[in-house]
């Protein structure tokens, strides 16, 4: 018998990932997703990959009515991973109401949801933002925690608090946050990626829009921070990567091999990429030149950011192992497939 898993924002940018990865490893999937931001093709593009198209319910995580009813008919899902949540930076500076709205709401729904089914096998999508501006690098899961500049970011910190209450009075529940660092790239296929509504926040999709034609320059957010060529440092992760780190996940919980009953785990590759040296390795691999100009600093951005994810390697055995090259061509393909694909 297949094990039955709840995937909320299934249909989103990891979450799609995540869901063929579950697929490939044997797991019946169920999603759930408002489509907010996100397209139900998604479901058509995950069958073309995997042979099997995911059951699906539109639901919007803030109503508890509508997510009890639909555990209701999945009274057998054996865990969660939790991706439903919006996402970006800005926005959610300028509307912070509608950010702890949705994306703790959301959570509070489907954990109360789920406790009355009796169980909390729970994964959760949280972010290397909870870092803060980190004191030491690379980032292990000893570095404190610290505000957040944004009020997405809040979320997630808050969202793990939430968590580690929770754990501490249900002896029973098993839960995991997965603290991602910066997520590009696409599937393969081409089938499946991010495509973002709008102007694009982060900085792959804004390379890949501009080289194709969408944007007509991208800014480059300051030269002058503290390392080797004055841009920030990031660590980049591919999306599919990332993906396969979840099903290890779930696979920990489900064997109950979990040490404590929440853990946080970071997700990176350990290596350190500047804006300049992601814009180099693009224009190397799409035989590109990028139109860009190095503008001043965007607020909230820090000088470096990169995992020490040994702790993922021994407890999850799991590892990063796509290159840079891979994470960027296949974002250059899906960026140049997506548009031709009736979404
Ligand atoms: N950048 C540019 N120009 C752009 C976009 C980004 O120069 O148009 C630069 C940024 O200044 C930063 C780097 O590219 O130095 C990476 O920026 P992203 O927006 O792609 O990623 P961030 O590291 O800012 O954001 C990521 C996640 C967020 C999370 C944040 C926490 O995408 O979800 O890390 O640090 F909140």
């Amino acid at each position: 018998m297949k094990k039955k898993v709840l995937v909320t924002g299934g249909c989103g940018y990891i979450g799609s990932h995540t869901v063929v990865a579950l697929i490939q490893n044997n797991f019946e999937v169920i999603i759930i997703d408002d489509l907010s931001n996100s397209n139900a093709q998604t479901l058509n593009n995950i069958k073309k990959i995997t042979g099997v198209k995911p059951t699906f319910c539109e639901c919007d995580l803030k109503d508890i009515h509508h997510v009890k009813n639909v555990l209701k008919y999945n009274k057998d899902i054996e865990a969660t991973i939790h991706f439903a949540a919006y996402k970006a930076v800005g926005e959610s500076v300028a509307q912070p109401l509608l950010y702890y709205q949705n994306n703790l709401v959301s959570l509070i729904n489907i954990l109360i949801s789920q406790l009355e089914l009796g169980n909390i096998n729970f994964i959760f999508s949280s972010s290397a933002t909870v870092y803060g501006n980190p004191k030491k690098l690379p980032i292990t899961e000893e570095n404190q925690t610290e505000r957040p500049f944004s009020p997405y970011g809040n979320t997630k910190k808050i969202a793990e608090e939430i968590l580690e209450d929770l754990s501490k009075v249900n002896a029973e529940s098993n839960m995991i946050s997965l603290r991602y660092f910066n997520p590009i790239g696409a599937h393969e296929s081409g089938l499946i990626g991010e495509l973002p509504t709008g102007i694009p926040n982060n900085l792959m999709p804004y390379i890949t829009q501009t080289a194709i034609g969408l944007r007509e320059k991208l800014s480059v957010y300051g030269n002058d921070y503290p390392t080797p060529d004055g841009t920030p440092i990031r660590d980049y992760i591919h999306v599919v990567d990332l993906a396969k780190a979840h099903v290890k996940a779930l696979k920990r919980q489900l064997q109950q091999k979990q040490e404590k009953n929440f853990e946080t785990f970071n997700l990176g590759t350990g290596n350190g990429y500047s804006v300049l040296e992601i814009i180099k390795t693009f224009e190397k691999v799409s035989n590109k030149k990028l139109n860009y100009e190095i503008v001043g600093r965007r607020n909230g951005d820090v000088p470096s950011l990169y995992a020490n994810a040994k702790l993922a390697e021994q407890k999850l055995l799991w590892k990063a192992n796509k290159s840079l090259e891979e994470m960027i061509t296949s974002s250059w393909l899906w960026e140049q497939k997506a548009r031709h694909q009736t979404l």
